[in-house]
């Protein structure tokens, strides 16, 4: 299969040294990655801003913002088998980006912003026969967000990722999650993020059959 992976976090500038984003590293995103080569499938990777390295038989795309990657994930969209989607994609914007440094004095305290497109639902919109899996990065009532989102996201699959548990979540390197879909919830124990990496081709290999 070729895969789309996204990985990493997007970055919303303020001004050309000030920004909005989050604490993804992309090491969640990069070890599905590896996962897939290792299984024999051709990765387009696209991430935002991270200062690990992409796996070198990926098809590595670097972004910014999140416009920036609906723009990359558009591209590559119609020549893919499956799409997941472990960015952490920054829901919102400012609604200006200023071309120079803002000056303290002069900058108002108060900034803006406007809504970013939802990548899943514009996927959704245009996507033909591929398989689609999401995350759900929350603090509290996981699952049950996790399945709001499969259904609004129209998912084949959503890996709910408690990020407030210790050991998962954003850059460490181990992480704990659970598999949820229209029939079924599995919940995995604490595992290295390549483990879960490996179970997650694995079940989209089992979805593709
Ligand atoms: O990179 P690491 O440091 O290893 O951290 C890994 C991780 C915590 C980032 C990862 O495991 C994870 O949980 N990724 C999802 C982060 C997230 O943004 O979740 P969300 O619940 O806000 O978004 C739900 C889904 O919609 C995600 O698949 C997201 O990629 C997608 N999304 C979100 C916003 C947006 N504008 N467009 C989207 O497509």
């Amino acid at each position: 299969m070729r895969l789309l992976i996204t990985a990493g976090p997007t970055r919303e500038h303020i001004d050309p040294v000030r920004f909005l984003s989050n604490c993804s590293t992309g090491k969640m995103g990069f070890a599905i990655a590896e996962a897939a080569i290792a299984a024999g499938h051709e990765v387009e990777l696209i991430a935002g801003p991270v200062s690990i390295k992409p796996p070198a038989k990926a098809n590595y795309t670097p972004v910014v913002s999140a416009c920036d990657m609906l723009a990359a994930v558009m591209k590559y969209l119609p020549i893919v088998d499956a799409v997941i989607m472990t960015a952490a994609v920054a829901d919102w914007r400012p609604a200006e980006q200023a071309q120079d440094k803002l000056k303290k004095h002069t900058m108002e305290p108060v900034i803006k912003l406007v809504p970013n497109p939802d990548i899943l639902s514009e996927i959704k919109k245009v996507k033909t026969n591929q398989l689609v899996i999401g995350f759900a990065a929350e603090t509290r009532n996981a699952l049950e967000y996790a399945k709001d989102k499969l259904e609004r996201k129209g998912l084949d699959m959503i890996v709910a990722n408690d990020v407030s548990l210790p050991g998962a979540g954003f850059a460490v390197d181990t992480n704990i999650v659970s598999f949820v879909t229209q029939k079924n919830i599995e919940h995995l124990p604490l595992m290295s993020k390549q483990e879960i990496g490996c179970e997650i081709i694995r079940r989209l290999e089992e979805m593709s059959r």
